[in-house]
């Protein structure tokens, strides 16, 4: 069982990450660590957890852990991976890892010195559905890709949230930007090239709130918008020349409604619809994340894959500056 310490009592790790770990086969948490003593011994009785810290540090040079799960505000993600690499914790850490790619690199610098594992929770890369695309693109279900189109929206305009403070890295683009971006490279293998994007900013947060991002990938092209203060939404859509994929609810199924793919091939009459019922893609993230750690075959999002994904990101901010393109 890979003991796991929770830093910070933050809601993902609550409502969705902590549950998941408690259910993998080969995972356990057992220390939860706050700026408050009180919230993390809370939390860690709710979970069974039996240790709790009133500080991020005392948790790290702690033995009850091997494994840390950092869900801190995105701006402190680097930072406190990098320290908890050096206290020899391997590290799963929320998405977006960096708000730069270059940002990243003394994170690798961290992992590669105290050879532990560091990947970030990149959740959708674990679910059924994602498998079942990639799958599906692999074996030619609708001909030659030629588009693929996003959309991920909510409705967010509470000052208090880290996703409206810059000083915390908030933005559309780091907060759900990154889904339809690691989404399309995970499912197709392919990579960028070239973006245009327009960004627009909340005027009292200074804050992305919006953005529209053509992508050109060589043999395909992708096009995507994301917002935070738009009305939900979220969909992916792969069109090839004999047919598309359509997934619905395609990051957040749990709470977005059901996950599922429409085939739709032109050599059939009818789609075929592929469901998914309870896909636990944060249970199978924290197993994947076990095995690789103890030294099994497991398909982890590795810091150079973070890199790409974060550089595509990079790249939309500098289109969002002018018209015509920007090189990834
Ligand atoms: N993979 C997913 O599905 C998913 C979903 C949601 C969020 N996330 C990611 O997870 C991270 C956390 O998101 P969240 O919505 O769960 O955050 P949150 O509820 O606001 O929690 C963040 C935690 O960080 C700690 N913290 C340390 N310094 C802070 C500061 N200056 N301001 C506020 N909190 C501070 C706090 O814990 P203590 O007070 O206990 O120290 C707080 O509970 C983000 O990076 C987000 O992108 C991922």
């Amino acid at each position: 069982m890979l003991r796991f310490g929770i830093l910070s009592t933050a809601r993902i790790a609550r409502d969705a990450v902590m549950p998941a770990l408690q259910d993998a086969e080969n995972c356990v948490v057992t220390a939860v660590a706050s700026r408050d003593m009180a919230k993390a011994r809370a939390l860690a009785d709710r979970f069974g957890a039996p240790h709790a810290f009133g500080s991020y540090d005392e948790m790290l040079a702690s033995d009850t852990i091997d494994a840390v799960y950092i869900p801190l505000p995105t701006s402190q993600h680097v930072e406190w991976a990098i320290k908890a690499a050096d206290a020899g914790k391997h590290v799963l850490v929320e998405k977006p890892l960096a708000l730069k790619a270059s940002e990243i690199e003394p994170l690798i610098a961290a992992r590669d010195r105290n050879r532990v594992m560091v990947s970030e929770a990149f959740m959708v890369t674990y679910a059924p559905v994602w498998l079942k695309v990639r799958e599906l693109l692999k074996e030619g279900a609708i001909g030659e890709l030629k588009h693929v189109q996003g959309a991920f929206s909510y409705f967010n305009r509470d000052a208090a949230n880290m996703r409206n403070i810059p000083e915390l890295g908030g933005g559309a683009l780091p907060d759900i930007g990154v889904y339809p971006t690691i989404a399309t490279r995970f499912s197709t293998g392919s990579e960028p090239r070239r973006v245009q994007a327009v960004v627009r900013r909340d005027p009292d947060f200074g804050t992305d709130i919006y953005a529209s991002v053509k992508a050109d990938f060589g043999s395909f092209e992708m096009s995507f918008y994301v917002a935070t203060q738009m009305a939900n939404r979220q969909v992916m859509v792969f069109h090839g020349t004999e047919g598309y994929i359509e997934v619905k609810s395609p990051f957040n199924a749990d709470r977005w409604g059901p996950e599922e793919i429409e085939l739709s091939n032109q050599k059939h009459t009818v789609s075929q619809i592929f469901r998914f019922q309870d896909s636990r893609q944060y249970r199978r993230q924290a197993e994947a994340f076990a095995r690789a750690v103890a030294g099994e075959e497991a398909d982890v999002v590795t810091l150079e894959n973070s890199v790409m994904n974060q550089r595509f990101i990079d790249a939309v901010y500098r289109a969002g500056q002018h018209d015509g393109w920007e090189t990834v």
